[in-house]
């Protein structure tokens, strides 16, 4: 455990952008953790007390997959590298598993398949790590994480101790938690438990499953064959971060009243829009987002993905601000055509 000055953060977050942290380190454990908050027992020698201690902005990193950096960063990034999956509990029903927050998201899922515990298997992978899966309710193909979460622990970064929070006090919503809002940039997510069922409720709601399972000829519904599907169906919408630059949807779909969908319809008949339980509509902000002829779009090495027009993507060597400027441009485009206000999704750091 060391505390590196000046450290290029390109490979540590998908976007690739090229920028620096004044300080990084990584740590494993918690105890290691709160060793990198007291300065004075950091291992390192030759940094100045006032430069090694916690008074510098801190930013918890993941696996840098829902983030875009605009600036360098004038503090000390954390890499939170916390492994291990084990079994705390198990009844006839249900598996709960407490997995270390370093441990990948997908290779959880993977582990779980596995094992044969249900839940997790339409949000195959997804990239980051376990740690990140509360802060924004990951989501897809029809799943959240609250509706598999148990609890989680997280150490409070200034009082220095571990809170323990169960499901109702993280306040999920739709990418939201109290991570995000009321506690934000107050906690490191150590590990986080999940209650994982022995016998699957499989969710095949979302169109795209059913049709890509009939695809593979699936005759008998299995968590392994929704995994598939799921890891088909993203691989052939979705950019692969490895190959090119992103941080998956750039803004959140947006939600709007029933009256406002009416009349956005009477405007533009084709627009998409899914009834929410609470009777609002959530629009695809993909299709606004195309409609206003973005899709495609590429001004040096920032643009908006050919293939699905809420990625925003880096073809190489684009800034954060470039990024950050595109989806100024597209924000402002969509409200002036349809008076819907996008929030963008990815952190701006
Ligand atoms: P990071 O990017 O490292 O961090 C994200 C935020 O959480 C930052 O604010 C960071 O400070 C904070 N943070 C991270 N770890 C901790 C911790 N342990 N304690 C406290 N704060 C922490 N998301 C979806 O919901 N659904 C999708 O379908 C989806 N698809 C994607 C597809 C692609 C190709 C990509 C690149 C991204 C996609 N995402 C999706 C977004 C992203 O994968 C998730 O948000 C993921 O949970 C981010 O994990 P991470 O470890 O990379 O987080
Ligand atoms: N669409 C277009 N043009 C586009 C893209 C989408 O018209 O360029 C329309 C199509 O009608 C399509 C609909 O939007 O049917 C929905 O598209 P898609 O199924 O690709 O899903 P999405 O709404 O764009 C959301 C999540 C994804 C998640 C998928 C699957 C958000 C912000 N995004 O995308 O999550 O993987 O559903 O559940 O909710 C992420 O959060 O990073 C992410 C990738």
């Amino acid at each position: 455990m060391k505390i590196q000055e000046n450290i290029s953060l390109k490979q540590y977050n998908t976007f690739g952008i090229d920028v620096a942290a004044k300080q990084f380190a990584e740590f494993n454990t918690v105890a290691e953790l709160r060793e990198l908050l007291e300065f004075k027992k950091l291992p390192t020698t030759n940094l100045p007390v006032r430069q090694a201690g916690y008074q510098l902005p801190t930013l918890i990193l993941g696996g840098g997959s829902n983030i875009l950096f605009t600036k360098n960063f004038d503090g000390l990034v954390l890499k939170n590298n916390i492994a291990g999956i084990k079994i705390i509990q198990e009844d006839a029903h249900y598996v709960y598993v407490q997995v270390g927050a370093g441990e990948n998201w997908h290779g959880f899922v993977q582990y779980c398949i596995n094992n044969n515990w249900a839940g997790v298997e339409n949000l195959s992978l997804i990239p980051g790590n376990v740690g990140a899966s509360p802060m924004q309710n990951i989501g897809a193909y029809g799943v959240e994480i609250k509706d598999t979460f148990y609890s989680l622990e997280a150490f409070h970064l200034k009082e220095k101790k571990t809170i323990h929070f169960s499901r109702n006090d993280c306040e999920f919503g739709y990418r939201d938690s109290v991570f995000k809002r009321k506690f934000k940039d107050e906690f490191v997510i150590t590990s986080v438990t999940y209650r994982l069922n022995k016998v699957p409720v499989f969710n095949t709601s979302y169109g795209a499953i059913g049709q890509e399972l009939e695809k593979m000829g699936v005759k008998e519904l299995s968590i392994q064959a929704i995994s598939e599907a799921v890891i088909n169906i993203r691989s052939s919408k979705l950019p692969d971060p490895k190959k090119t630059g992103n941080a998956g949807s750039f803004f959140k779909n947006p939600h709007v009243t029933v009256e406002t969908f009416r009349k956005l319809r009477e405007n533009f008949p084709k627009i998409v829009g899914y009834v929410q339980e609470n009777g609002d509509y959530k629009l695809a902000a993909g299709w606004l987002i195309e409609y206003c002829g973005w899709k495609g779009f590429r001004r040096g090495d920032a643009g908006c993905h050919s293939w699905q027009s809420l990625v925003l993507v880096n073809y190489g060597n684009a800034s954060g601000k470039e990024i950050f400027d595109l989806s100024e441009e597209i924000l402002q485009s969509v409200k002036e055509k349809f008076g819907v206000v996008l929030e963008r999704e990815v952190n701006i750091i």
